[in-house]
Parts: C-alpha cells; sequence; structure tokens
C-alpha cells in the first residue's frame, strides 16, 4: 500500500518568528503520517534546526535546472540537498504562469532534483479554460509526459492541483479528482505518490483522501495555519 504523504506549500508567507510558533506547534501535533513542509528559501535553515529529529521534513518549492554558475537569483539542488531538504515542488502552477517556466523547463528541474538525491513533487494541473473545453487530460499528460519522456519517475511524487481550485476556495469534486488520478495512474503506475492539491481544508480533506488513487495531499493556505494542517494529517492517516 502507498504511504500517504501530506506537503504544506507555505509559498511566500512567514517570518522567522511566525514559522517559528508554526514549526513547534506542527512538530507538537502530527501523529503518524508522512508530512513535509515546504518553505522558503531564507527559511530553510530555520526549519532544518527545528524540524531535524522530528518526524516532519522540509523541503523547497522551486529549484534551478542549472547546477552552478552565472544564474543570478538562482538556487542549486545541490544547495538543497546540504539544507537537508527532502522534497522539492517542482513545476508549480504558479511557476508556470507568473514565471514563465516551460514544461522542458520543469522536466530539468526535476532531473536536476533526482540528481541531487532531493524526490520532486512534480506538479501538473488544468486551467478552467482547458477543463471546459475538455482538454484536461491532454494537458496533465503533455505535462507529465515532459518528464516520463526523458527519464523513470522513481521515487518521485506526483501533485494534480486543477489551477482553478487553486486558492479559490473552489476544491475538485472527490470524484474529479479521482477520475484525473485514475488517469495519471496509468501513466505513472501502481507504486507513485498521487496527491491532491486546489483548496483542500480540514472539512474536505477525509472525503478527497478517500479516493482510491489520491495519495495525499499539497496544501497551501490551509498549511500555514498549524490546526488546520494538522486536521488534514489526520485525515490522511489511514485508519486500521
Ligand atoms: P491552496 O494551494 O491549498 O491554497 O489552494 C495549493 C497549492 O498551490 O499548492
Amino acid at each position: 500500500m502507498r504511504a500517504r504523504l501530506v506537503a504544506g506549500n507555505w509559498k511566500m508567507n512567514g517570518s522567522r518568528a511566525a514559522n517559528q510558533v508554526l514549526l513547534d506547534a506542527v512538530v507538537a501535533g502530527v501523529r503518524s503520517v508522512e508530512c513535509v513542509v515546504c518553505v522558503p528559501f531564507p527559511y530553510l535553515a530555520q526549519a532544518a534546526e527545528r524540524l531535524r529529529g522530528t518526524q516532519v521534513a522540509w523541503g523547497a518549492q522551486n529549484l534551478s535546472e542549472h547546477a552552478s554558475g552565472a544564474h543570478t537569483g538562482e538556487v542549486s539542488a545541490a544547495m538543497l540537498a546540504e539544507f537537508g531538504c527532502r522534497y522539492v515542488l517542482v513545476g508549480h502552477s504558479e511557476r508556470r504562469q507568473l514565471y514563465g517556466e516551460t514544461d522542458a523547463q520543469a522536466a530539468a528541474k526535476f532531473a536536476a532534483a533526482q540528481g541531487a538525491g532531493l524526490k520532486p513533487i512534480f506538479c501538473v494541473g488544468e486551467t478552467l479554460e482547458q477543463r471546459d473545453a475538455g482538454r484536461t487530460e491532454a494537458v496533465v499528460a503533455r505535462q507529465l509526459d515532459a518528464v516520463l519522456g526523458k527519464r523513470a519517475f522513481g521515487d518521485a511524487v506526483l501533485a494534480y492541483e486543477p489551477v482553478w481550485a487553486i486558492g479559490t476556495g473552489r476544491t475538485a469534486t472527490p470524484e474529479q479528482a479521482q477520475a484525473v488520478h485514475a488517469f495519471l495512474r496509468q501513466r505513472v503506475g501502481a507504486a507513485v505518490r498521487i496527491l491532491y492539491g486546489g483548496s483542500v481544508k480540514a472539512q474536505n480533506a477525509a472525503a478527497i483522501f478517500a479516493m482510491p488513487d489520491v495519495d495525499g495531499g499539497l496544501i497551501g493556505g490551509a498549511s500555514l495555519v498549524a490546526q488546520d494542517f494538522l486536521a488534514i494529517c489526520a485525515a490522511a492517516q489511514r485508519k486500521g
């Protein structure tokens, strides 16, 4: 059985003081589900210091596809590994939409992450316009195939995040999520964990996680509130 994973994506939020309170609460409250917080780069050292030896892993939200050199403002996979990251988000829709990240770039970042021993959490998802045009499967297949065409998925994690559900309060129904997860499952196989992301909250998490091909969640807004994040982690714990 695939182990469930709950990943928090803090996005560009936090402060040293607020992080300390949030990390303390998450460490104190998390039970037996695998969980990771993906924090802004400057807070990796703080996360590493607080979380080392606990059940909570830490990771980053992006990385460079290049190894080193003249890439002002970029951060390499080796740097993330040096700060103890286990996971790194790759190809989040905000990177694709706001920063023009292409499929090819996302695939190159995926390769760079794996090359440094990090587990990519590779994000795919369609816009509302694409869904309405009946192109959901074509879009997520294209995004995923950019990676699969080049290398094995290995122990990376896949995340389905419909763009229209991110930060909007509008979640995919459990059935909508399951349909896309089942489609993705055919391509990556039975062993790969597929997370759902997009307005997952304490109230809707259990119903989404109950779907057979949903192996956990990628949580934005609700990962900033300890009580909400912990409730989602609890919902992800397998019963019996
Ligand atoms: P949300 O974000 O939970 O705030 O919708 C999810 C994400 O962008 O990963």
